[in-house]
């Protein structure tokens, strides 16, 4: 029976682990002016993109699909919209 119980903690720990690591490794959207109102992806290389002014670092993962890593953060409440 105990090991049971070990089994279930390692299958319950090991899913929450990596969610929380996937969660702490990637930097919200800034919630600034530069990145208020931004829906569509092609507004993000206008200003991140290669030969731009804040161009991603060589090592950003490569995929381009901004919003599935990036996700906006929580504005503050007082925030103008
Ligand atoms: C008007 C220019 C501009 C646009 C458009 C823009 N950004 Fe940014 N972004 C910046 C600047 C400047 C910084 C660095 C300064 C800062 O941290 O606020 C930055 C920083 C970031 C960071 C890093 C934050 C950190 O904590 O290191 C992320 C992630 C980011 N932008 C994602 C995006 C995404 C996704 C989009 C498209 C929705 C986008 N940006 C559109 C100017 C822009
Ligand atoms: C596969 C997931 C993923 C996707 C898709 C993604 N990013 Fe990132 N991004 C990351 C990670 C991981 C970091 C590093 C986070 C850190 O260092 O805090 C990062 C960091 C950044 C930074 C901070 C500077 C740097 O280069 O480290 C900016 C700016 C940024 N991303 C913009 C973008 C933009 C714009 C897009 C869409 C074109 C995008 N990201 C798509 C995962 C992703």
């Amino acid at each position: 029976m105990k090991k049971h119980i070990f089994y279930l903690t390692l299958i319950l720990l090991v899913p929450l682990t990596l969610y929380i690591l996937s969660l702490k490794t990637v930097s919200p959207i800034p919630s600034d002016d530069n990145h208020a109102g931004i829906s569509e992806i092609k507004g993000c290389f206008e200003c991140h993109g290669d030969d731009k002014e804040f161009p991603k670092k060589k090592t950003h993962p490569p995929k381009d699909q901004c919003f599935n890593c990036h996700k906006a953060a929580k504005k503050p409440p007082a925030a103008k919209g």
